[in-house]
């Protein structure tokens, strides 16, 4: 059995990351992209968990406090630590009907330290154990990760089924996959099911991009999702506006390249 799992199988609920070494390529938009078209375009049961401690994805969501609960205390607080909190007293609702989140803050990272320090405790597996109690609530659970392998970060992937590396070509995309890779392979210790799944973000029509495309297709060994996510200035405005981009604008070229990339996810995890 896999640390921290359900030994009869009964975790209905897919656990999905979106990470990636590199900061600034598309994470949060992705999450908060795939977390809103399954939610409201698709009518499945989403959680979003927030694992960066910059909070963005809970600002798309109206649940960014920066003295409020959420992430660190389902890490450092729940009953199942000696603290006083049940998951579902941390998941918020949001404007949205089949959207819930557990949001973060700066604290996250006073989070990350705390769990490093407590060496001899179960530091690696208290978002997995913490989950199971709403796996029937939901159906999928989006997680937004920091770039950084923190304690946090190393939760959420010991957790999940999938990781979703968004690559923007910029350079060094080579070198944050195989980084991601190098420390998946030593995590897959403990979580064997855990896969990554590459997405081009912002993809520009221009020769370098195609031919990043193409090795990540072809010849690195990495799975990528069919649908690249085009570059869309309207993305940049969905972020300022903190709103998911698909509700932002329904029809940008992003938004529509998004629901093709949530197709995949769905046709995948049925
Ligand atoms: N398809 C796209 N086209 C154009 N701009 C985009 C696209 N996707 C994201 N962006 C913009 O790029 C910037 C960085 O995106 P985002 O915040 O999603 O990245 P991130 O990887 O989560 O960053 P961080 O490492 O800070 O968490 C934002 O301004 C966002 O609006
Ligand atoms: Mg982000």
């Amino acid at each position: 059995m896999e640390a921290g799992k359900e030994e009869n199988g009964g975790n209905d609920m897919k656990i999905i990351a979106v990470m990636s070494p590199k900061g600034g390529i598309g994470k949060t938009t992705t999450a908060d992209s795939v977390a809103y078209i399954l939610g409201q375009e698709h009518g499945k049961r989403v959680l979003i968990l927030d694992g960066d401690p910059q909070g963005d994805t809970s600002k798309t969501f109206d649940a960014y406090e920066p003295e409020g609960i959420g992430m660190s205390e389902l890490l450092e607080r729940h009953a199942n630590v000696g603290g006083n909190y049940r998951t579902s007293e941390l998941i918020q609702v949001t404007r949205y009907d089949h959207i819930d989140i557990i949001p973060a803050n700066g604290y996250l990272m006073r989070t990350d330290m705390n769990l490093m320090l407590k060496q001899e405790e179960n530091q690696v597996t208290r978002l997995c154990d913490a989950l199971s109690e709403v796996s029937d609530a939901y159906d999928y659970c989006i997680c937004d990760c920091g770039r950084l392998f923190d304690m946090v970060v190393i939760n959420i992937l010991l957790a999940a089924s999938l990781i979703i590396a968004p690559v923007k070509v910029g350079g060094f995309e080579n070198e944050a996959l195989y980084n991601l890779a190098e420390q998946v392979e030593d995590l897959k210790e403990i979580n064997p099911d855990l896969s990554i799944k590459v997405v081009m973000t912002m993809r520009q029509k221009n020769k370098t991009s195609l031919q990043v495309e193409d090795w990540i297709r072809t010849s690195s060994g990495f799975q990528m999702f069919t649908t690249p996510i085009r570059r869309s200035i309207v993305a940049e405005k969905a972020s300022m506006a903190m709103m998911p981009l698909p509700e932002f604008s329904r029809r940008s070229i992003a938004s529509q390249d998004y629901r093709g990339m949530v197709e995949e996810i769905i046709e995948e995890t049925s």
